[in-house]
């Protein structure tokens, strides 16, 4: 399994990340930053700090932005037990004061939940989305730790303690609410881009200008600390592709699309309004590890 599935048993079982050899250099800067303004941060969920956890998830925002957290995942031991076993397994870590022995934010990291075919055929996009970003993240601050900047820090510690301890590699994606403005800051201020936007609604604690207890709102799911998009070509031209990575250049994304034959092409075709045979296909788009990633 390559997240971990369990509670670890005490607060001592807890792994300190700036003792995690293997860190990327974004992410050990990230944990420099953060111990350089007074907090550490440690991967595991003991049933103590659990506790906190769970006051932390009925604070007004989480409940406003990610209600599931205080009325399914952390609502007690059992349903943090089983939210820790779920999907695979989840990585928690947890962001704490130097100097004082409390859960100041929390942050997870697991596999994305895969759409079923139905629900992949109808919104290929997100499809894309999932298979170039298989992690999917989580990131909450109790209001002590609020506006200081930090929670770009905790972003991409997180991320790059997953990959250091779990899954090497394993690209992650974000997800906001539009409405989200302190989110969305401190995605941008990780570098991360927004590549898919969804209307849909969402539970909101506002009843008196949503007395159903609903309203609509945007979905951003953002990829994380990817570069400027600089070059494009298709799926299907491998080569171009391969020129791109072999410069330093890195997937950014993907989007379903058509294009018309070349010559002689032998492909699944059809004919445009005006006439020309065209075949779907995967636009690539490629870019270059920006200095914001390198600076952080
Ligand atoms: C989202 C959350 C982690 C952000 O932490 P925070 O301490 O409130 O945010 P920060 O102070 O780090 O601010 C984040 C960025 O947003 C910017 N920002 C904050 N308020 C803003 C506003 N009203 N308008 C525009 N930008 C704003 C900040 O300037 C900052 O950018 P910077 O670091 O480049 O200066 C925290 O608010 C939280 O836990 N919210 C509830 C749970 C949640 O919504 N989680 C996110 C979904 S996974």
């Amino acid at each position: 399994m390559p997240f971990p599935t369990t509670l670890v048993e005490s607060r001592a079982d807890l792994v300190p990340l700036l003792e995690v050899q293997n860190i990327d250099e974004i992410g050990r800067k990230a944990l420099d930053n953060l111990w350089s303004q007074g907090y550490v941060m440690y991967a595991g969920l003991s049933p103590e700090d659990l506790e906190e956890v769970t006051v932390i998830s009925n604070q007004e925002d989480v409940r406003e932005y990610a209600l599931r957290d205080s009325t399914e995942r952390f609502v007690n031991q059992e349903s943090g037990i089983a939210w820790h076993a779920s999907k695979g397994g989840r990585a928690p870590f947890l962001l704490k004061p130097i100097k004082v022995p409390a859960v100041f934010g929390y942050s997870w990291t697991g596999f994305e939940s895969k759409p079923s075919p139905e629900k992949a055929q109808a919104d290929p996009e997100l499809h894309h989305f999932i298979e170039r970003y298989p992690g999917t993240s989580a990131f909450r601050l109790d209001p002590r730790a609020r506006g200081k900047h930090i929670a770009r820090l905790l972003a991409i510690a997180t991320v790059s303690a997953t990959r250091a301890l779990y899954v090497p590699d394993i690209e992650i994606g974000l997800e906001s609410w539009a409405s989200n403005v302190r989110a969305i800051g401190a995605y941008k201020g990780a570098d991360a881009e927004i590549v898919l936007v969804r209307d849909t609604m969402r539970p909101t604690q506002q009843s008196t200008i949503w007395p159903d207890g609903v309203r609509p709102d945007v979905r951003f799911r953002w990829n994380r600390m990817v570069p400027e998009i600089g070059d494009e070509s298709w799926a299907s031209d491998q080569e171009t592709t391969q020129r791109f990575i072999s410069l330093g250049a890195q997937l950014v994304r993907l989007t379903n699309h058509v294009r018309l034959l070349e010559p002689g092409e032998d492909t699944p075709q059809y004919i445009n309004r005006k006439g020309e045979r065209q075949r779907p296909d995967t636009r690539v788009f490629m870019g270059f590890p920006s200095p914001l990633q390198l600076a952080a």
